[in-house]
């Protein structure tokens, strides 16, 4: 091997009528049917736009006496209703931003499938480099990439088929100032038209009942669709999981790693420029290194720096471009750490001044930190079975010093390996 290697909660609130009963968040299942419908309607009415202001901010521990007060006032549904979107509105602040989030409206799923703030302005401005003025967006979701285009000022045609989803990316564009350039549209992304439209960008669902789909056709839609979709478009975009294996990706598209501040987010598929190409870009900044077509690094005696690559950098194949700016080379041909003699700034990764190398050896990396006087100690491993936090603990008993210190366990040259240093 190579180093390239709605909720079902229930509600506590008797229904007031049997047939609209609320469940957690703003979906309301027709009991009888099990058909999720769109409630979002009342919580955008006057009365439900004052209780999410009222709601806003509430702690977990203090949301049963929050909704006892409010119900004395105003229908248990559309307070639970309220309390659940302020809870998903906290969860999306880390991808939108405490501001946004605050305004804008969503589901379960959509918070999690969403793409954060930062990427999706990323790949908007890619695409307006790219002179792309209006893009369809197929699987839309909530509309986090929509609204992150429109603000670009790019026009968008933002497709869902789940109902609650469409009228969910409806509101946030609205409540945004961007319905002048979002129209939302619920259907099947299959039968959608998208001749007229500079760009298409497709963002399929990989999740099932059963959790993350790795199978790029088991994504909905499968990723060929939208591969095919993608060549009849000047321009195209395909969000694809960043585990993708290479092979997967067609000679005629460009290949994008993205992470943002050092975890690796998603892989995106170019589709009308740089076909071949291979690129991992660093958020925030962006930072981007292209592929430069470089057979794998020679594997050296460990220099006095070790370098660890960014994510992306190591999903995007980029080891070998960073060792090559770094003149360093590998400590193992299986592994993704570069060792060098000299320290470089590079944005691709990280440095770290060698200070010791040991076999690996438990108990003298005991003896080392007493002798170093080590109090803080960060366990970084490649192509080691260890437990890191087991180790800290038998290696660290107790706090012997003030310093702190970087431990690598990885292999040299096929030996297991202790590396000591420190962060340069
Ligand atoms: C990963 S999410 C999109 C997230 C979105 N890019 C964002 O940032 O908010 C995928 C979406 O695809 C939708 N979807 C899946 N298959 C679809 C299809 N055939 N037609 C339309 N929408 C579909 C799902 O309802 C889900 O909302």
């Amino acid at each position: 091997m190579s180093y390239r290697s709605h909720g079902a909660g229930s509600s506590q609130d008797a229904p007031a009528n049997p047939e609209r009963h609320l469940h957690r968040g703003q979906t309301i299942h027709r009991l009888a049917h099990n058909e999720p419908v769109n409630d979002l309607a009342p919580l955008l009415t006057p009365e439900g736009r004052a209780l999410l202001d009222a709601v806003r901010g509430t702690a977990p521990a203090d949301e049963l006496a929050v909704a006892t007060r409010l119900r004395r006032e105003h229908p248990a549904d559309l307070v639970s209703a309220a309390l659940g979107q302020a809870r998903l509105r906290q969860r999306a602040e880390a991808k939108f931003g405490a501001e946004d989030a605050g305004r804008m409206f969503f589901t379960p799923n959509g918070v999690e499938q969403s793409t954060r703030a930062s990427v999706a302005s990323y790949r908007a401005e890619r695409f307006r480099a790219l002179g792309v003025r209006s893009v369809a967006d197929l699987c839309c979701g909530i509309g986090g990439d929509a609204i992150a285009l429109a603000r670009a000022g790019v026009r968008v045609l933002a497709v869902d088929r789940d109902p609650a989803t469409v009228a969910v990316a409806r509101a946030n564009a609205d409540v945004l100032g961007l319905a002048d350039l979002i129209e939302v549209r619920e259907a099947d992304v299959t039968e959608v038209d998208t001749a007229g439209h500079d760009a298409v960008f497709v963002d399929p669902a990989r999740r099932g009942g059963r959790g993350r789909i790795f199978d790029p056709e088991a994504y909905s839609p499968p990723l060929s669709w939208a591969i095919g979709t993608a060549l009849k478009a000047p321009h195209a975009a395909l969000k694809v999981a960043p585990g993708i294996p290479h092979e997967a990706v067609p000679a005629d598209a460009e290949a994008e790693w993205i992470s943002d501040g050092g975890d690796v987010k998603e892989a995106v598929l170019w589709f009308g420029a740089g076909a071949g190409a291979v690129r991992a870009t660093l958020l925030p900044g962006p930072r981007t290194l292209l592929g430069r077509g470089l057979p794998n690094p020679r594997v050296r005696s460990v220099g006095r720096y070790l370098y660890e690559p960014d994510g992306a950098v190591i999903r995007a194949h980029l080891v070998a471009e960073v060792a090559e700016d770094l003149d360093g080379g590998l400590v193992d041909e299986t592994i993704a750490y570069i060792t060098a003699d000299e320290l470089r700034p590079t944005p691709y990764a990280s440095a770290y001044e060698i200070t010791d190398r040991l076999p690996f050896n438990v108990k003298k990396l005991k003896a080392l930190l007493r002798e170093r006087e080590v109090g803080i100690l960060t366990v970084k491993k490649r192509g080691s079975a260890v437990e890191p936090e087991e180790l800290r603990r038998k290696a660290l008993p107790k706090q012997h010093g003030r310093n702190a210190a970087t431990v690598f366990l990885t292999r040299v040259a096929g030996a297991p390996t202790m590396l000591l240093g420190h962060p340069v």
